[in-house]
């Protein structure tokens, strides 16, 4: 049985709007981490910033997502590029996570903690940082306030904790985390780094499964409803990396 959805994202580079500067200006923004970071990648997907984690320091990388083909591409591609750090894949849900408490130096998530929601995930995950680790989630957030209705009532219909960076630093406190820095990602970390790629999949994938009503859905539907109202309202809401340090 074909899982449409996971089978064309797995042809992408990455699952979510992303930028391997931004990725390493976040990494680079924790301070006096031991020498080798034992770092938890949460919802990794196929491993784009699990890779450039592993490019930038030597590191011990666990990458947990729950799709075996996004972890079979991210295990080939580790195996043949030249890294830092070390990854380990891991089939496991994030809801469930299978670690002891305070055993990562890091946690990273990026375009996964909405799964949980942004505060699930802050409160359940703080559990396996050692006292004094580090959080680093990118979040799809509201960049203004005056959100016009036919943009609210799309975001609040997929992820009920669409909020501000104002919101979601005060949540970040309420949930023993001391906020540190939050970075924006800009445009071409949706439009090149991501649209054009799915863009650039598109054919190749309605020439193998556009005979399955279940697999035009995925690429014709949703994703260019997604896709219209970033383009046309991409200064009011974006990614944006929060990286913060445990309290406790
Ligand atoms: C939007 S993608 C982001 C992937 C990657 N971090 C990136 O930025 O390219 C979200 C990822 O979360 C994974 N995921 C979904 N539910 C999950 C769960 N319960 N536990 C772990 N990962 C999950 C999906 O398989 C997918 O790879």
């Amino acid at each position: 049985m074909i899982d449409y959805f996971n089978e064309f994202y797995r042809r992408l580079d990455r699952q979510g709007p992303g930028d391997d500067k931004y990725t390493e200006m976040a990494f680079r923004l924790l301070e006096n981490l031991p020498p080798e970071p034992k770092i938890l990648d949460i919802g990794c997907g196929s491993g784009h910033q699990t890779l450039a984690l592993a490019r930038i320091a030597p590191c011990e990388i666990t990458a947990v997502d729950v799709y075996d083909g996004f972890l079979r591409k991210l295990k080939d591609n580790a195996s043949q590029a030249t890294l830092k750090g070390s990854i380990t894949t891991l089939n496991a849900s994030m809801f469930e996570l299978p670690f002891e408490d305070e055993q990562f130096d890091v946690i990273w998530s990026e375009g996964s903690i909405y799964i949980m929601g942004f505060e699930n995930g802050l409160q359940t995950w703080k559990r396996f940082l050692k006292p004094g680790g580090y959080l680093v989630a990118s979040e799809i957030t509201w960049l203004r306030k005056d959100i016009p209705g036919e943009l609210r009532e799309f975001w609040n219909a997929v992820y009920d904790e669409m909020g501000t960076i104002v919101e979601k630093l005060h949540t970040i406190e309420k949930s023993g985390y001391q906020p540190l820095a939050h970075l924006t990602l800009p445009e071409y970390g949706w439009l090149q780094n991501y649209y054009a790629l799915m863009d650039a999949q598109k054919e190749a994938y309605l020439n193998e499964y556009g005979h399955v009503g279940e697999a035009r859905q995925v690429v014709e539907s949703e994703m260019e409803q997604e896709m219209d109202l970033y383009r046309k309202y991409k200064d009011y809401y974006g990614y944006v990396f929060y990286i913060m340090r445990n309290l406790s």
